[in-house]
């Protein structure tokens, strides 16, 4: 729950982590997730609002994510929403997700503005985007199988690392050293992006070494930093292939994955000289509705608030 000024600048940027309430399960339980929303989002909203020195009617508009997510969370985001907006008498408008973690770099730099290219990378999507304009987005290439957050997670699983896979897996990777536990980097034509051969690659080497529980310590840091660094090669690979393609002087880095500390420092090293690099400063990269509101003052208002499962750029 976020309350944001002109779409550029937080007052307010709160976010209740359910990590707690999935974390035995080993990855989002979707009716947990909802239930949680329902159970957090109203005190949020006081919270939210008296944090900003503000009351229900100073708010000029609402803002609330349309999709792509779990259905569950966004009904009840979207219930919610035009509930507050119907009684303060303001529009709402609903806002896509992946619009959102873009314009997550306009909060982080006021003046960023398009035409700009953008690497959208997160649990669901791994997403090369040229957006010439405010509230125009072109898919260039996109993952042919997993979602880069979805490989960490599953490779954290593998390493027997534990939930959330990500962060835990990029904590482990300090420690550790892919020179000793080499894993190939995923290399298809084009702008296409594939991460199921690295995951099965993973699972081979895991399996040769006697499983995950048999791995040392060492063993184990060292594949986190392996498999992080092919996903990172990979990634800024077609990047640099991208802007190759499209030319443009603004480049983007964003989403939950946008977090990984060997992605930032590369990413600045694989751009350098080449075009200027925003990335979100990381509570701004995950999950937050910050992004939301900043995206929302570019999107027509009113929007389609239906859930649409297909719903994505
Ligand atoms: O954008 P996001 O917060 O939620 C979605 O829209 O999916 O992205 C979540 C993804 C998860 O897969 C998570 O494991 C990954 O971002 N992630 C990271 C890191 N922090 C979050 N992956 C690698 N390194 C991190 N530090
Ligand atoms: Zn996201």
């Amino acid at each position: 729950m976020a309350v944001v000024e002109d779409g550029r600048r937080v007052l307010v940027n709160l976010v209740f982590s359910q990590e707690r309430a999935h974390a035995p399960f080993g990855g989002v339980v979707p009716e947990l997730a909802a239930r949680a929303h329902l159970e957090k989002l109203p005190g949020l909203v006081r919270a939210a609002l008296s944090q900003a020195g503000a009351r229900g009617e100073d708010v000029d508009s609402l803002a609330v994510t349309r999709g792509p997510g779990l259905v569950g969370c966004r009904l009840v985001g979207v219930g919610l929403a035009q509930g507050l907006g119907a009684a303060w008498g303001r529009p709402v408008t609903g806002v896509s997700h992946l619009w959102g973690h873009v314009y997550a770099a306009m909060l982080a730099r006021p003046d960023l503005e398009p035409p700009l290219l953008a690497l959208v990378v997160s649990g669901a999507h791994s997403d090369l985007v040229r957006m010439p304009a405010h509230g125009e987005f072109e898919v260039v290439g996109r993952t042919r199988d997993d979602a880069a957050g979805e490989a960490f997670d599953k490779a954290a699983r593998t390493l027997g690392l534990g939930y959330p896979g990500g962060p835990v897996l990029d904590r482990e990777a300090r420690r550790g050293d892919w020179r000793r536990q080499p894993l190939p980097v995923p290399a298809l034509p084009g702008l296409e992006y594939s991460f199921s051969g690295l995951k099965t690659a993973l699972l081979y080497r895991v399996r040769d070494l006697g499983g995950s529980a048999a791995l040392g310590e060492q063993a184990r840091a060292d594949l986190a930093a392996a498999f992080e660094r092919s996903v990172v090669e990979s990634l800024l690979e077609k990047l640099g292939r991208a802007l190759d393609e499209w030319p443009a002087s603004e480049v983007v880095l964003c989403g939950g994955v946008a977090a990984n500390t060997l992605l930032r420092e590369r990413a600045q090293a694989a751009l350098a000289g080449r075009a200027r690099l925003t990335i979100p400063p990381l509570a701004l990269c995950t999950d937050n509705a910050a992004m939301i509101a900043a995206a929302a003052s570019h999107t027509p208002p009113g929007g389609d608030l239906e859930a649409d499962p297909s719903l994505s750029w």
